[in-house]
């Protein structure tokens, strides 16, 4: 694992955006697994600004998110759908038929679950994944359990990722109990995997993750065994490194 800690969270963020687009000129038509939460707002507006001064080309790349809310429709205000929206797509030129995200309103949980994986595993698997952290080391939804899903799946969300996730509603209550998320495998398949974290409130699970140990208890601890990931930290979350 290589280990970069960038001062602050701009220079985090531009990096993580370099390294991106560095993905799609490298390859146009590179599958990229993206990440919604606070930490990867910065990367993508640097990619919408140099997307405008034509740095960056999304036409050919293709799209999967991590997770979705269980319950949410995608045009839901709070969905991962909207955010991806509202904070890249819209601003970007990806075809809307080149993102996909696991369909939170979905009838069938489960042939859901199966068909996301398979339309990943038919884009040939995911080139360059982006990924955040949970302050528990929850990677995508993968909470810390006895065991981790291996395949995308339907997930329980732990009390406090509930807790954390609520500054985004108006309340506890309102957030969804469970979400769609990846598994562990689809996000260990990936050829590069980027984990970005900002902020004192990461530090433990970044000091967990980079430990030396592999536990289902540290989901992001699994990361020390895939042989090309990036860990992209600021100070403040590295600095218990
Ligand atoms: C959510 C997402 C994760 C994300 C995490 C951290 O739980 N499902 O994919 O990494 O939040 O979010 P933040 O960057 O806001 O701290």
């Amino acid at each position: 694992m290589r280990i970069i800690i960038e001062k602050d969270y701009n220079s985090l963020s531009k990096t993580a955006s370099l390294l991106v687009a560095s993905q799609t000129v490298l390859k146009p038509d590179s599958v990229l697994g993206l990440a919604t939460g606070s930490t990867p707002l910065g990367m993508y507006n640097n990619l919408i600004e140099m997307y405008k001064r034509k740095e960056v080309d999304f036409s050919k790349v293709t799209t999967f998110n991590l997770d979705e809310y269980y319950g949410l429709s995608a045009n839901h205000p709070q969905s991962y759908n909207t955010y991806m929206r509202e904070n890249f797509f819209d601003h970007i030129n990806i075809p809307p038929s080149q993102f996909y995200l696991p369909k939170g309103d979905t009838e069938n949980v489960t042939s859901e679950c199966y068909k996301y994986e398979e339309k990943i595993a038919q884009a040939g698997g995911i080139d360059f994944q982006v990924l955040g952290i949970g302050e528990n080391g929850h990677i995508g939804f993968n909470e810390p359990d006895e065991s981790l899903n291996v395949q995308t799946n339907l997930v329980d969300l732990t009390p406090q990722t509930i807790q954390a996730n609520s500054r985004f509603f108006d309340s506890f209550e309102e957030v969804p109990k469970q979400a769609i998320s990846i598994g562990i495998a689809t996000i260990m398949k990936a050829k590069k995997i980027l984990l970005l974290a900002s902020g004192e409130n990461k530090a433990e699970a970044i000091a967990q993750m980079t430990s030396g140990y592999v536990t289902t208890k540290v989901p992001a601890s699994l990361l020390q065994t895939h042989q090309d990931v990036i860990l992209l930290v600021d100070e403040k979350a590295g600095k218990l490194l």
